[in-house]
C-alpha cells in the first residue's frame, strides 16, 4: 500500500511491478498532484541522472483511494503543483474545468470548500482515465496528450537536478513555453494564449535559475524517450481544451524557450 505523494507512488508501484515479476498495490496519494496526476494511469519508475522516467514500468493498482481530507496539512507551494496538473487537464479536454480554474483559483489553492476540492479532483481524475483508458500502453498516441507542458518539463527538472522545481513548478513553466509554441506554430490565437499566460501567472513559482542555457534544455529534449533522432514530437493546444501531438521545428521551440525569460517569472 503506497501511501504517499507522487514519488512514494511512483517508486512503490515500481518495486510492486518488479518484485516476483508483479505483485498486488493500492495507492493512497496524499498530494494534490499525486491524486489528480501520478496515481491514475498505472505509470511507474524511478528519476535517472540521465533523464526522467527512462526506467520504470506499467503496472496498474487494485485501487486507488483518495481522501481530499489529507491536503489540509499539505503545504501551499505542493498545493500549487497539484493545481498545475489540473489546469493541464483543463488545457488537453475540458474547457469548462479550465474556466472553473479561472473563477476560482485561489479558493481552491486554499481549500476553502471542500466539495469544491473534491468536484476539480474527480473531474481532474475522470479526464486523466478517460484519456489512459482509450490508450493505456501509448499505442495510438492519445495518451501522449497527457504530457503537455512535459517536454520542456521535464527538461527542466533534469536540467535542475530535480532540486530547483516541484514536478508541478516545471510543468507550469513547461505549459508556459509550449503555448507559446502553440502560438507561434499558429494553433493557437493570441486572446487563448492570453488566457494561458494569465491563469498561469497567479500560480507563483520559483524563478527558473540564472545561466540555464537553452542548448542544455535542448539537449534534455532530444534525450527524452519520445523525442525520434533529432525529432521533437511535442504537444500543442488547438485552442483551450483541445491539444494535439506535432512535430515542432528547433527553431520555433528554442523561440518558446526564449519566450520564459519575459513571461511571469
Ligand atoms: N506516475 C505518473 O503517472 C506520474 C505523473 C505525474 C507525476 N509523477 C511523479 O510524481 C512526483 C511528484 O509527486 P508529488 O508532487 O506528489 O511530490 P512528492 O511525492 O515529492 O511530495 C511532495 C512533498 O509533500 C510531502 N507530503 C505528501 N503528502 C503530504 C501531506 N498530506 N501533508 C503534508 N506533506 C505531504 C512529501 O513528503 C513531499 O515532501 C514526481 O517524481 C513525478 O515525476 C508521476
Amino acid at each position: 500500500v503506497a501511501v504517499g505523494g507522487g514519488v512514494v507512488g511512483d517508486l512503490a508501484g515500481f518495486v510492486a511491478a518488479t518484485y516476483l515479476r508483479g505483485i498486488r498495490w493500492v495507492q493512497v496519494p496524499t498530494t494534490l498532484l499525486a491524486q489528480v496526476d501520478a496515481s491514475v494511469g498505472g505509470k511507474t519508475g524511478i528519476n535517472h541522472r540521465l533523464g526522467k522516467n527512462l526506467i520504470g514500468a506499467f503496472h496498474q493498482p487494485r485501487f486507488v483511494l483518495i481522501d481530499p481530507q489529507v491536503l489540509e496539512t499539505l503545504p501551499e507551494r505542493e498545493r500549487r503543483s497539484g493545481i498545475a496538473e489540473i489546469v493541464k487537464a483543463g488545457l488537453i479536454r475540458d474547457e469548462a474545468l479550465f474556466a472553473l480554474l479561472e473563477e476560482r483559483l485561489e479558493e481552491l489553492i486554499r481549500l476553502q470548500d471542500p466539495r469544491r476540492v473534491e468536484e476539480v479532483i474527480g473531474r481532474a481524475v475522470a479526464i486523466k482515465a478517460q484519456i489512459v483508458s482509450e490508450d493505456e500502453r501509448e499505442v495510438t498516441g492519445t495518451r501522449a496528450l497527457l504530457n503537455f507542458g512535459h517536454t520542456v518539463g521535464h527538461a527542466l527538472e533534469a536540467a535542475t537536478q530535480y532540486k530547483h522545481l516541484t514536478h508541478g513548478e516545471a510543468v507550469l513553466w513547461g505549459m508556459l513555453a509550449e503555448a507559446h509554441l502553440s502560438y507561434r506554430l499558429q494553433k493557437l490565437s493570441r486572446g487563448e494564449l492570453r488566457r494561458v499566460q494569465e491563469l498561469l501567472g497567479r500560480l507563483p513559482r520559483p524563478p527558473l535559475p540564472e545561466g540555464l542555457d537553452i542548448d542544455t534544455l535542448m539537449e534534455y529534449m532530444y534525450r527524452d524517450k519520445k523525442a525520434r533522432g533529432r525529432r521533437l514530437r511535442v504537444v500543442v493546444l488547438g485552442g483551450i481544451g483541445r491539444a494535439e501531438v506535432t512535430e515542432a521545428p528547433e527553431e520555433e521551440l528554442r523561440e518558446a524557450l526564449q519566450a520564459l525569460g519575459s513571461s511571469g517569472s
